[in-house]
């Protein structure tokens, strides 16, 4: 008696369920849990992807970094140079000037100059037309420059006697390009590139000793 009442006691029929009723709920509680994580590691997978984009936006491509101007290998054409007693010289090169852009987008440049001083006075000019170095490449203009030291004072040119006893005298080029940035057409940052080499001419060789911008 005892044992049938038991078996009468079924926990599948506590609650009015027989066990195929709770057994498919069961499935449906678990197919809509299962949902349920698929959708919470999608969003999750979403968020992480779009932080990474925007990490990499800002970190990468929003880098705005000034362009570099420098000059590379300048090449002498011609070269008179004055003694110690009579300072004096006159040059013509070829530079090579450079505008390296490494950013994600243009950098546009209005129209500038790069000075030429020899100890801080201006000995020559070289004319930079507006224009633009495109997106992560370097811009080349080629310019021939004449420097002379027909401008110096008298000072100076007691200076350029001592630097010609010892056959080497020190050109410097300075100038600043005035651009602008445009990243995937529409980010826009103003960005001035400046120059700033040294140059030390062998005047009885007649070539470039050494050469360095920064
Ligand atoms: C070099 O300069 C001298 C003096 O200015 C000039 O007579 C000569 O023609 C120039 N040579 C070249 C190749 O430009
Ligand atoms: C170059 O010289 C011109 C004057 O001749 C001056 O206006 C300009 O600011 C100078 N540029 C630099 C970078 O020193
Ligand atoms: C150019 O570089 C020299 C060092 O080589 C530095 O002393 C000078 O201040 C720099 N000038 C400019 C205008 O940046």
């Amino acid at each position: 008696m005892a044992d049938k009442n038991q078996s009468q006691y079924h926990p599948a029929e506590v609650n009015g369920y027989n066990r195929s009723d709770q057994e498919s709920l069961q499935e449906v509680e678990e197919a809509r849990r299962k949902k349920k994580m698929k959708w919470t590691i999608g969003i999750i997978a979403f968020v992480i992807f779009q932080v990474v984009q925007a990490l990499f936006f800002i970190l990468v491509i929003m880098k705005f970094k000034s362009p570099k101007f420098r000059i590379a290998e300048v090449d002498i054409q011609n070269l008179t140079a004055g003694t110690q007693a009579s300072p004096s010289f006159d040059m013509t090169f070829h530079a090579p000037i450079r505008v390296k852009n490494t950013n994600w987008g243009p950098f546009k440049y209005g129209a500038s100059t790069v000075n030429f001083t020899y100890e801080g006075a201006q000995v020559g000019q070289a004319i930079i037309p507006k224009s633009k170095a495109n997106f992560k490449s370097t811009k080349k203009i080629n310019v021939d420059v004449t420097v002379s030291s027909t401008s110096l004072s008298a000072d100076l040119k007691s200076t350029l006697g001592n630097q010609l006893g010892s056959s080497v005298i020190t050109l410097k080029s300075q100038g600043e390009l005035n651009g602008k940035i445009t990243v995937m057409f529409m980010f826009k940052k103003n960005k001035i590139s400046q120059m700033n080499c040294t140059m030390a001419i062998d005047t009885s060789t007649k070539t470039v000793k050494s050469m360095s911008c920064n």
